[in-house]
Formats: structure tokens, C-alpha cells, sequence
């Protein structure tokens, strides 16, 4: 991160500030990324100095990818803590949830996982990208935005060039059933939540907290020319 040229930093300056205007947008009932659409590319095009903007087209199959793997995931959640109890369903987290996370994402060419701050699988440990947007989500939480209309959306060039798209999307903690594997979960449950992941970081949440984020990338579309 410190090695990034004065460019690349404006340019995440210009697109946290995008970002938060989605917010408002978006938890306003507006629905969508007002300032991202790009108008029609005219016959020539303008030159952009400054940050490229994500699609829209791509932001759209990043919600719709997020969606569809948070909704198929809660599903096995609760079907296999009915069908087995907490502790079986501790499974579908630890296989299903990467399985699902490839399904969806490969159907669209994109890359899908979870993140948090505070981790259980150390896999899911985030990078200084994902822990920068993590940090913005857990601030607007505190300033009192509803967790679940949190998302980011950014093209982040590397320093050889390469443009990636990506897209975060808070997970908020909820009760149900979160808490019984991430609040203080009992004592069988705990001992073997230990045994599989002994770095585990991720109990003591608590209701409305940000317990996560999914977290999207793949090669930026229609990236404006220099
Ligand atoms: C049956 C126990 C159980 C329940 C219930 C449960 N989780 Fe998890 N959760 C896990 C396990 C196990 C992992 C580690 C998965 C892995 O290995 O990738 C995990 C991982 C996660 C992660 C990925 C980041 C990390 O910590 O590794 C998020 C985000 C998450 N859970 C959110 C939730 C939310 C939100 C709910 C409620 C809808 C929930 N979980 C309910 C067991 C559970």
C-alpha cells in the first residue's frame, strides 16, 4: 500500500469518496450506483486521467453472484443445524460455503470469498485492500448506517497496470443462527469449533456488529484506455 504512486492513491481517494455517495444512494431507496454509470462511449472518447470507474454491468453480476451465494448458504446453514444440530453444521461453513463461493463465482468469471476482520478460517484473512474497505464499513456502522446496505466497488490498477475489479459487500451479524457459532457458543460446540480451527477468532459478535464482508474480484470490463 505505501508503495503506490500519488495516482493510484488519488484514485482511491476519488473512489471511497464514490463509494460512500453509493451509500447514501443506496440506503436512501435509490438502488444503485447513480454516479458509476457510464453514459454510451461516444465515437471518441475523452481521455481519463483519473480513476477508472467499475461498470455497472459488472457491479451488477457481483450483487447478483453475492446474492445468490449469501441466500444458498443461509439455506444449508439452517437446514443442516435442523437436520444435525450446531455442531454437524459447523460442515456446511467449513466445505460448503468455499464450494458455493466457486459455483457462483465461476458461472460469472469472477472470484467470490468472505472476509472479516476477525477471522476463524485464517484463509479468510483479508488483504490491505479488503481490510481498508472493512474498516470503512465498520466506521459507517458506528456512525449508525444500516450494515446491510453496505457495498464498495472500485477498479484498483497494480503497479504493473493490471486493472481488477472489486466489489465488497457487508455481512452484518444477525441472531439467527449466527450467534450460536459466533456469539459465545457452548461448551461441545466451542471445543470443536477449536479443534478445527485453532486460530479462531471470530466469537464474541454481537447482533447488528459487522461480522464480514463477501468479497469479488475479476479482471476490470471495459477499462477506459490511458
Ligand atoms: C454452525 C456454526 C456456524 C454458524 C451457525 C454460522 N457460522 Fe459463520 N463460520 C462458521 C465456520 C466453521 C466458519 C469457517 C469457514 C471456513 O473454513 O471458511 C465460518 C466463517 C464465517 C465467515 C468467513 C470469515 C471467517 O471468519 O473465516 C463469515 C463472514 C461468517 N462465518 C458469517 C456468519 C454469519 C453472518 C452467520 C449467520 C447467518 C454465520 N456465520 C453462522 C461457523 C458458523
Amino acid at each position: 500500500m505505501l508503495a503506490r504512486t500519488t495516482a493510484a492513491a488519488l484514485a482511491i481517494g476519488a473512489t471511497f469518496a464514490l463509494g460512500a455517495a453509493w451509500t447514501a444512494s443506496w440506503a436512501q431507496g435509490g438502488g444503485g450506483p447513480v454516479a458509476a454509470a457510464p453514459s454510451p462511449a461516444p465515437a471518441h472518447p475523452a481521455p481519463q486521467p483519473t480513476a477508472v470507474q467499475p461498470s455497472s454491468a459488472q457491479i451488477g453480476q457481483a450483487r447478483a453472484a453475492v446474492k445468490e451465494m449469501g441466500e444458498a448458504l443461509k439455506q444449508r446453514l439452517m437446514a443442516a443445524i435442523k437436520a444435525g444440530g450446531p455442531i454437524s453444521a459447523i460442515s456446511v461453513c467449513k466445505t460448503i460455503a468455499p464450494a458455493l463461493a466457486q459455483q457462483t463465482g465461476a458461472a460469472r468469471g469472477l472470484k467470490i470469498g468472505r472476509t472479516a476482520l476477525r477471522v476463524r478460517n485464517p484463509a479468510n484473512a483479508p488483504d490491505a485492500w479488503e481490510r481498508g474497505v472493512l474498516e470503512q464499513f465498520a466506521a459507517q456502522i458506528k456512525a449508525g448506517v444500516d450494515p446491510s446496505k453496505l457495498e464498495h466497488a472500485e477498479v484498483v490498477t497494480n503497479a504493473s497496470g493490471a486493472s481488477t475489479f472489486r466489489y465488497m459487500k457487508a455481512i452484518p451479524m444477525r441472531a439467527e443462527p449466527c450467534l450460536l457459532c459466533h456469539g459465545a457458543p457452548e461448551p461441545a460446540l466451542k471445543a470443536e469449533i477449536d479443534r478445527l480451527y485453532p486460530q479462531d477468532q471470530a466469537t464474541g459478535f454481537r447482533p447488528g456488529e459487522l461480522r464480514g464482508a463477501f468479497t469479488v474480484s475479476a479482471p476490470a470490463a471495459a477499462a477506459a484506455a490511458p
